[in-house]
């Protein structure tokens, strides 16, 4: 009898922890659910990507001293601009997005690695000091072509 008693004491108490834990949990994911999407979250209509500015005319262009703007597109199977060229010492400031599916950008040997999403406008800068060619590639299985999609940027 004793037993059985503390068995239901025990029983209830651990219902009642699951019913909070439940609780909790649904509680924050329709928090997260709720939330509006982050402000750094640039979108664009992907279906119009090559006539939103600044993606309707992709290229690199010096922005300050030693700073340079790379406004990219990375589409099935490709990059636009497919080749830039900067002097060493540059820090490029990359924008870039994808009209079609999503596209890896990934510069190896660097802490350049983003997932390109389509119609998210997305943004990484880096230093280049080392001259050399980095390639940049992509890491995320986006079809067919995948293997061959690729650009360079020279450092000089
Ligand atoms: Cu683009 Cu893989």
């Amino acid at each position: 009898m004793h037993i059985h008693r503390l068995e239901k004491i025990w029983l209830t108490f651990g219902l009642a922890m699951l019913f909070v834990f439940l609780g909790i949990l649904g509680i924050s994911a329709f928090a997260m659910g709720a939330q509006p999407p982050s402000p750094h979250r640039h979108m664009i209509d992907p279906t119009r990507v090559q006539e939103t500015a600044p993606f309707d005319a992709p290229g690199i262009k010096q922005v300050a001293d030693g700073e340079y703007e790379a406004v990219m597109i990375a589409y099935a199977f490709g990059y636009s601009p497919n080749k830039m060229e900067v002097p060493a010492g540059s820090t490029v400031h990359f924008t870039i997005t994808s009209p079609d599916v999503i596209h890896g950008f990934e510069i190896p040997g660097t802490n350049v690695n983003l997932m390109v999403i389509p119609g998210e406008v997305s943004q990484i800068s880096h230093k280049f000091t080392k001259p050399g060619e980095y390639l940049i590639l992509c890491n995320e299985y986006c079809g067919t072509g995948h293997e061959y999609m690729n650009t360079v940027i020279v450092v000089k």
